[in-house]
């Protein structure tokens, strides 16, 4: 069976500052969903991650489905009335467009979404990040889908070694999707030098060569594109599937386990490790570290299982415990070099102005005459 997988996340609110939605604020976005959704939907799940709530939505109507879009914006938007009832901070803040306008790619809730055919087991990985942007998942991509010493799957597997096709975005490109497509290995230097600035460039999807399937779906939205000012990181979503012609789902995790340093935490404007964490964790230290989480499901017929969490085990205590002095070490650094992003991504906060005043007040010192 053919089916459609949505994810819509946005923050519209969240108690104590940036760090978690309210109980009452997630329930009357999983109250809308099952009602509004009722003849529509297959299946939903509703979660948490930091301030952000996503909508997980299973259904036959293909990608950019306005329905499902709107039922999305519509329960966010209902969010919000409970929010501001309750004094959450933040209330709507991801809502950046006023009226609908047939799907909320721009308006400012991260989206992504996959269409396939199910297979006979699928199993598929939902992750989500706080404090951060869609770049955050060009590292663990890479590594997943390009680099044996990552995945042994590349060799052991005559279906991995034909390859995976990246396509990536060029978000700096406001106009419309500038993309560029490149099949990994013959051209993997290139997808390299595009990967390694993930502030520009930022993998979209990832596609088996041997099936011509779909693996990977990002979601690529730059609030400051849309917003022309910081209105708050982009926390990206990412949907994988996993085993049979993909990595398999612990060749997708490893990666996370380095704890690789990437934009957003506090004020959306430092460098800073990223912390795998448990399903609906929230935020605390220095607005971070960026954190995020990962759900394991199956499908059958688009109705889901019960969500594993992936990043609940032993072994992640360690991680995260190695991803938190990464981050005070940094932190030890304050606002200097590496510490904080580099000026254009923070053209977009304040700090503008302050510099527009100090600009005016530098001299060039004249050079005195030789006689
Ligand atoms: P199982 O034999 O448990 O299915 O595992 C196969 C595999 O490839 C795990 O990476
Ligand atoms: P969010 O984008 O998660 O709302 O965080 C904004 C921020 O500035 C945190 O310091
Ligand atoms: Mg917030
Ligand atoms: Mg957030």
């Amino acid at each position: 069976m053919k089916i459609t997988m949505s994810v819509i996340k946005a923050d519209i609110g969240s108690v104590g500052g940036h760090i978690a939605p309210s109980q009452k604020l997630l329930e009357s976005v999983k109250q809308h969903v099952r009602e509004k959704g009722r003849g529509l939907l297959i299946d939903s799940h509703i979660s948490s991650t930091g301030d952000d709530i996503a909508i997980l939505m299973t259904h036959t109507h293909g990608a950019g489905e306005e329905r499902v879009h709107k039922l999305a914006w519509d329960a966010f938007v209902a969010g919000t009335a409970v929010a501001k009832s309750q004094g959450l901070y933040g209330a709507g803040q991801d809502l950046l467009k006023d009226a609908f306008s047939g799907n909320v790619h721009g308006m400012g809730p991260a989206v992504t979404e996959m269409e396939f055919e199910e297979r006979p087991g699928e199993p598929v990985l939902f992750f989500a990040a706080d404090k951060t942007d869609p770049g955050a998942f060009n590292f663990p991509l890479y590594l997943a889908f390009a680099d044996p010493m990552n995945t042994p799957g590349i060799m052991l597997s005559p279906k991995l070694g034909k390859g995976f096709r990246f396509v990536i975005m060029d978000v700096e490109h406001t106009e419309g999707d500038r993309v560029i497509e490149l099949s990994a290995p013959e051209e993997l230097y290139d997808i390299a030098t595009l990967l390694r600035d993930p502030e520009r460039y930022v993998v979209e999807s990832v596609w088996s060569r041997a099936a011509g399937t779909q693996a990977v779906s990002v979601a690529t939205s730059r609030l400051h594109n849309i917003a022309g000012k910081y209105t708050g990181k982009d926390d990206p979503v990412m949907l994988v599937r996993t085993q049979m012609d993909f990595p398999a789902t612990g060749e997708v995790l490893q990666p996370f386990s380095v704890g690789h340093f990437v934009a957003g935490c506090m004020r959306g404007s430092h460098n800073m490790p990223l912390m795998p964490v448990k399903m609906n964790a929230p935020i605390s230290w220095f607005d971070g570290p960026p954190i995020v989480s990962c759900t394991a499901f199956c499908t059958r017929g688009g109705m889901l299982t019960e969500p594993v969490d992936a990043f609940d085990h032993p072994f992640w205590d360690r991680v995260r415990g190695h991803v938190a002095d990464k981050a005070m070490d940094m932190r030890r650094q304050g606002f200097f070099g590496a510490a904080m992003l580099p000026m254009n991504e923070l053209e977009y906060t304040g700090i503008m102005e302050r510099l527009e005043v100090i600009e005016k007040r530098f001299t060039v010192r004249s050079m005195k005459k030789a006689a």
